[in-house]
């Protein structure tokens, strides 16, 4: 049996990622810290609330006490780490939250997470730390880390504190970073989820600039793959990048969710840029492939066409989290309010 503390579990990644390791692997149990922050909604995980191989633990990454407590109370073997702030925008507006839980959060889990004697630390990363691509070439896990924004900034920061303790300590930790995903259960802030939400509403799309931007999507249950790939397979102190190689330009993002939804285009309003908005994301997979045995499964106009079905399917789960109805929830099950 393998005990696995996955931290920020409510969130879009961590959702996916709990519930497809208890359905993959029957000797998993799983303990899930997460704060439930505007973005972590404990509803995404209702299906397993019940099951016994999982539990709900609600605190803080930065609170050591809490964090000793949650390690000392099971035998956990290993650590994720997904707990972030994880919006561009937002930081541009407060980075404080960033430092605060993005580098602060993953100083006081590597702490804690060697003082238990853990057996893997994975932090869970992002391509963003490796700044912006033009129209040529691919991230490696060699590229340079070049952040722009205060969030990958504050991403990169930790990914640097990750790498000292392996350098410093021999501390098993492994860390990926991976592009753009998309799939169920995703904050309707981020492009995808944001866009499905306004267009069902006949609201405006905005898209920033000209929206020539490229990112490469990736279906978040091929990121949770790749990452259970680097948990079991990766070796310590080594870093995999994840990819979805499938580059688009967000005007002919919009083009393809407005078609899908039956919705016309005049719902686009180009809108002021992004400060420091990064050109091109895209990554050279190269090294998964062959290290790790990992590709993407999911071709993306299915990928794409089974999200838009479930934000149709769950368009009262985008208004609870968007008006933070979901708190109710939380109240109903734990019998406590949120602060
Ligand atoms: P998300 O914003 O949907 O979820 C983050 C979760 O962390 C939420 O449940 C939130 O409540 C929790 N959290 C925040 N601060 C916390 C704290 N101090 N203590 C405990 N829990 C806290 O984010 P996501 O999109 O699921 O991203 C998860 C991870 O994957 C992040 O580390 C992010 O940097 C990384 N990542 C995301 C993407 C992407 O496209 N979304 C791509 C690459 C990497
Ligand atoms: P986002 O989903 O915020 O992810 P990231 O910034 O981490 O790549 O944005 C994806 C792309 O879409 C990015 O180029 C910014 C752009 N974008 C818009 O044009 N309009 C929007 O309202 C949002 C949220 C993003």
């Amino acid at each position: 049996m393998k005990t696995l503390l996955v931290t920020g579990g409510c969130g879009f990644i961590g959702s996916n990622f709990v519930r497809q390791q208890l359905q993959t692997y029957p000797d998993v149990s799983i303990v899930n810290v997460d704060k439930l922050t505007y973005a972590g909604n404990l509803e995404n995980l209702a299906d397993i609330e019940n099951d016994p191989r999982y539990r709900f633990e609600r605190g803080d990454i930065c609170d050591r006490e809490f964090i000793d407590g949650v390690l000392d109370s099971a035998a956990i073997d290993s650590v994720v780490n997904f707990a972030a702030e994880s919006h561009v925008d937002r930081s541009i507006l407060d980075s404080g939250p960033f430092i605060q839980t993005n580098i602060v959060g993953t100083q006081v889990l590597l702490d804690a997470s060697r003082k238990a004697n853990i057996s893997r630390y994975l932090q869970v990363s992002t391509d963003e730390v490796y700044g912006t691509l033009g129209e040529d070439g691919y991230f490696t896990e060699d590229t340079p880390l070049a952040p722009n924004s205060p969030y990958s900034a504050s991403k990169t920061a930790a990914d640097l504190l990750v790498r000292s303790y392996f350098h410093t300590y021999g501390f098993p930790a492994v860390t990926t970073r991976c592009s753009n995903n998309y799939g169920p259960y995703q904050f309707p802030e981020k492009l995808i989820p944001l866009f499905i939400s306004n267009a069902l509403k006949d609201e405006a799309l905005p898209v920033y600039g000209k929206g020539n931007n490229v990112r490469d999507w990736i279906h978040v249950l091929d990121h949770c793959r790749g990452i259970d790939a680097a948990l079991r397979n990766g070796e310590p102190g080594e870093v995999y990048n994840f990819g979805g190689n499938s580059e688009l330009q967000n005007l002919e993002l919009t083009f393809k969710l407005l078609d899908a939804l039956g919705k016309p285009r005049t719902l686009i309003r180009h809108v002021e840029d992004r400060a420091g908005h990064d050109f091109r994301y895209a990554i050279d997979t190269t090294r998964v492939e062959h290290e790790l045995g990992w590709k993407p499964q999911m071709d993306f106009e299915t990928g794409l066409r089974s999200t838009i079905d479930w934000y149709l399917s769950n368009k009262d789960w985008a208004e609870r989290i968007q008006s933070g109805q979901y708190r109710d929830y939380y109240e109903t099950q734990y019998g406590k309010r949120l602060a």
